[in-house]
């Protein structure tokens, strides 16, 4: 599988030939290497309702026509804004798709919608394709239950690690002895100032204090994952 980071929380998954965008905020993300109107893809995952995560979905999703996988509460909402291609499912729930299987796990935050509706429980991405698991936190607090998502042998986990909204750097590192993934991907940092962090600090800690391998990425450079 090749990840590419499109900054923020951001991501383009490619996987049996099958493109995934990820949480796709690139309209007033400084670090989106692409605009809104030029990304492909054939399928959209939104983690939970807030504008840093459902950013372009409308839009893209108009465009492309990609299938926009979310909770049921998001989904109802994206049809009501005249995106007709949705698949809804919830926490807990896995569905076999053409890029491999996606599960919706818990996720420890908030999910309003941009106009204020409700956008159900926020979640985190679990997918097992052909090359590996990788496991996208979404926006949330440090839980013990990650233990039971390490569980499931992760290559990869995405981190977030800004603070503030989301675990800081000190809960990420706790995260990362419960996820044991092979590899730790820091997301949802440094884009506005509240969540500016020092990601080679970071770095050294996950390399001093965890078993994992840290991957710090640059926004649209794509990584084969396994490294
Ligand atoms: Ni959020
Ligand atoms: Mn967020």
């Amino acid at each position: 599988m090749i990840l590419t980071w499109l900054g923020h929380s951001a991501y383009l998954l490619q996987t049996a030939g099958t493109s995934v965008l990820i949480d796709p905020f690139l309209t007033g993300n400084p670090h989106a290497p692409v605009a809104a109107g030029e990304i492909q893809a054939d399928f959209i995952v939104v983690t939970h309702g807030h504008g840093d995560h459902i950013g372009d979905t409308v839009e893209i999703a108009k465009r492309t026509e990609a299938v926009v996988i979310s909770n049921h509460e998001i989904s109802v909402w994206l049809q009501k804004q005249g995106v007709s291609r949705t698949h809804d499912m919830h926490l807990g729930g896995s569905h076999r798709f053409e890029f491999g299987t996606l599960k919706l796990t818990i996720a420890h935050h908030g999910s309003i919608l941009p106009d204020g509706s409700c956008g159900g429980s926020p979640a985190g991405l679990l997918f097992r394709t052909r090359s590996g698991v990788l496991y996208h936190a979404g926006d949330t607090a440090l839980f013990s239950d990650m233990r039971l998502i390490g569980e499931e042998g992760l290559t990869a986990a995405i981190l977030p690690i800004g603070d503030n909204y989301t675990m800081g750097p000190d809960d990420s590192i706790r995260a990362v002895k419960l996820l044991q993934p092979k590899v730790v991907i820091p997301c949802h940092y440094s884009t506005f100032p509240i969540i500016e962090q020092d990601v080679d600090q970071w770095q050294e800690r996950i390399r001093n204090e965890t078993q994992a391998d840290p991957l710090v990425m640059q926004p649209g450079v794509a990584v084969e994952l396994p490294v």
